[in-house]
């Protein structure tokens, strides 16, 4: 099974995914944390990502698809793909789908995660993220060790994301209306998109996808 993690930024792609790699047999594909470890690299493709994600803008399509063909190419054998943040737009949706189907793999679920404007601005306004394994926490909802190390590898890399501004979330928030959104129209109309509320305890959200998955996983 190959799906999609959808939502707004801040919905909780990301901690939901963690959780179904740890249970089920899965791994996750995340483009932002891709771009993201390009971008400490210090390579030319990641300086190119940073220009656009330092502003909240989405990155250009040709370098989202290579990016992920190659990520695609290289997942273990046997695991089925949980694609978090992508993808973003109608035309890598297309593209992916066709990639998808020249090695036998389709996306056989879409599970759209609800939040509204205040608590993802609340959410991101709280998140801090360790650089070293991805663990994702909240100040408040999910707070991070207090001797400032990570509990998922013990690193004491725990940081706050440049981009969880005010000012780029807010950015992050109109190309998620102007450009994904429609995204989950394309999904819609092949009868593969689920939509649940996200706002909850971690567990309860989980247990959400979990049923929106039924026999999948
Ligand atoms: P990306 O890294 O994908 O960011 P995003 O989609 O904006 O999503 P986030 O990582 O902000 O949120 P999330 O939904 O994963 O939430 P999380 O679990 O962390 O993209 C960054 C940038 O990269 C983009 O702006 C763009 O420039 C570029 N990019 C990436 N992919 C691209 C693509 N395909 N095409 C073009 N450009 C692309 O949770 C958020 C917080 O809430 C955390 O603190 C968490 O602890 C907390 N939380 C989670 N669940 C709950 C809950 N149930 N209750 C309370 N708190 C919760």
């Amino acid at each position: 099974m190959d799906l999609v993690l959808f939502g707004p930024p801040g919905a909780g792609k990301g901690t939901q995914a963690k959780l179904l790699i740890e249970r089920m047999n899965l791994v996750q594909l995340s483009t932002g944390d891709l771009m993201r470890a390009e971008r400490a690299s210090g390579s030319d493709l990641g300086k190119r990502f940073d220009e656009y994600m330092s502003a909240g803008k989405l990155v250009p399509d040709d370098l989202v698809l290579e990016l992920v063909e190659k990520a695609v190419a290289s997942a273990p054998a046997g695991k089925g793909i949980i694609f978090d943040g992508f993808p973003r737009t109608v035309p890598q949706a297309e593209a992916v789908d066709a990639m998808l189907s020249r090695l036998g793999r389709k996306i056989t679920r879409v599970v759209a995660l609800e939040v509204a404007l205040d608590d993802i601005v609340d959410r991101i306004g709280g998140r801090r993220v360790c650089q070293d394994c991805g663990q994702v926490y909240h100040v408040r909802y999910n707070p991070p060790p207090a001797d400032g190390k990570c509990g998922g590898c013990g690193g004491g890399n725990v940081i706050q994301r440049k981009d969880d501004n005010e000012t780029v979330v807010t950015k992050r928030y109109q190309e998620y209306k102007a450009y994904t959104e429609a995204v989950l129209d394309y999904y819609s109309k092949q009868g593969i998109a689920k939509s649940l509320d996200g706002v909850g305890a971690l567990e309860e959200v989980y247990e959400r996808i979990r049923a929106a998955l039924g026999s999948q996983g």
